[in-house]
């Protein structure tokens, strides 16, 4: 099995290209289902992205990828496909459950294996199936399968969701799509990466409009055959190496990035007393002696993002003071708070907050990643410990973070893949 090698106390320098969204580009995706010929450009070469397509394949969808160029093509003009998702693909990749919507509006009907937990908590997909069943659909579980039908199609209606939730919303807005008539999605996830996947929509013809959290959604009623979309920027990356730079950048910018997009965690690292300078489409991010302690809480976009919580919790580590941490989204994140512990880190946990105590000496270990997000704090830990890190499992890694050794190394990080 793969590892990483991390020599720490190494300052880094240099720019590092961001790549495009992979949470974006997995419902995209999922939408090529609704039309005939899409050209997705900008999506991240990960593992997720992969999966996907491996399942869109399945389904009977005809992919050509250029690697140089970066595009992926997807072409459906078949009569009949396959509209079943087995457990084997979305088992590896959860977001394998939003073709769901896209399956039933489109051909009535649809068959895909339950997701099933995570290492980062149950994660249901009771929410989906409301919005779904809310539009019109049957639903039955049967043998850990979703089984949905909308013989007569899918009608529009007004739809409140209890929480708020990015996957649910995507899947409600894909069905809503091909559905009779307008929708009306209340409390609705409002992530750049759902709003991409509005505007990848409305490139097909769907009429969308946006007020707050709520989504209305005119039923498509022409849709364009040939269509290209540019995915956006994956920000969870951004913020990665943003902390990066924080921690032991010499002199790190961030290039390719809409630093409107996540003023939140800008100013959370202004706060924290970083160096940091703001461009439109670049950041400059340098090593900040003194940071100061700071308390966070995770929640739904414009909120600061779960996804960067692990990462996050390692400047604390570095900071002077007490700094808290409070998770909301997710019930079990904080996988990673052990590992860190392990290199010396001093944290601990009561319910919902870790409490960071700073500034602390970190030391190299040997430490195991159990999720994406949790595996990148390791390594941001590690490029700032004494002597050597070894991250195990670094197949979550895989997953989401394209080319991270390269894009390190380039920045003279001492990483290799052993
Ligand atoms: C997406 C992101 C993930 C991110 C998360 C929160 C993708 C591919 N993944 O995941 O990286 O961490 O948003 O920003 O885009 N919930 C329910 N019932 C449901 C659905 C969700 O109770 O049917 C709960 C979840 O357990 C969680 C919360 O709602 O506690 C938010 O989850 P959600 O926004 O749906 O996350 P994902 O779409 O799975």
């Amino acid at each position: 099995m793969q590892k990483l090698l991390i020599k720490g106390k190494n300052e880094i320098s240099g720019s590092i290209k961001i790549s495009g969204s992979k949470n974006a580009t997995l419902p995209i995706l999922a939408a090529s289902i609704l039309a005939k010929n899409i050209t997705l450009n900008n999506a991240p070469f990960v593992k997720d992205i992969f999966t996907m397509i491996e399942l869109l394949r399945f389904i009977g969808i005809d992919i050509k990828i250029e690697s140089k160029k970066k595009n992926i093509k997807l072409i459906n003009k078949k009569k009949s496909i396959n509209t079943l998702a087995p457990y084997k693909l979305v088992k590896t990749m959860r977001a394998g459950v939003l073709v769901l919507g896209p399956l039933l509006t489109k051909y009535k009907k649809a068959k895909v294996s339950l997701p099933g937990g995570c290492a980062i908590g149950t994660r249901p997909v009771n929410l989906h199936l409301f919005a779904l069943k809310k539009l019109g659909a049957d639903i039955k579980i049967k043998d850990g399968y979703i089984i949905a039908d909308a013989k007569d199609g899918l009608i529009g209606t007004k739809i409140k969701f209890p929480s708020i939730s990015v996957g649910a919303t995507e899947n409600a807005l894909l069905a809503a799509f091909g559905a009779r008539g307008k929708t009306i999605l209340n409390n609705c996830a409002i992530e750049p990466e759902v709003l991409d996947l509005v505007s990848f929509l409305k490139k097909l013809g769907c009429k969308i409009h946006i007020e707050g959290r709520k989504i209305i959604v005119e039923g498509i009623k022409k849709i364009k055959n040939k269509i290209k979309h540019k995915v956006i920027f994956d920000r969870i990356e951004a913020g990665t190496y943003l902390v990066a730079g924080a921690l032991i950048g010499k002199k790190v910018v961030i290039n390719n990035i809409y630093s409107k997009i996540f003023k939140t965690e800008i100013d959370l690292l202004k706060n924290m007393g970083v160096r940091i300078h703001t461009q439109k489409n670049s950041i400059t991010v340098l090593k900040s002696k003194k940071l100061k302690k700071i308390n966070i809480s995770t929640k739904p976009y414009p909120g600061f993002p779960t996804d960067l919580q692990a990462q996050f919790m390692v400047l604390m580590t570095q900071a002077n003071g007490l700094s808290k941490i409070k998770e909301n989204i997710f019930e079990n994140r904080f996988m990673h708070v052990p590992e860190l512990k392990r290199m010396g880190a001093k944290i601990e946990i009561k319910n919902k907050t870790a409490y960071v105590f700073g500034p602390t000496k970190l030391t190299g270990a040997e430490v195991m990643a159990t999720d994406l997000r949790a595996s990148v704090s390791l390594v941001l830990a590690g490029l700032i410990a004494d002597n050597r890190t070894i991250v195990n499992r670094i197949y979550h890694l895989d997953r989401g973070y394209e080319f991270l050794e390269s894009k390190l190394k380039k920045c003279k990080a001492k990483i290799k893949r052993i």
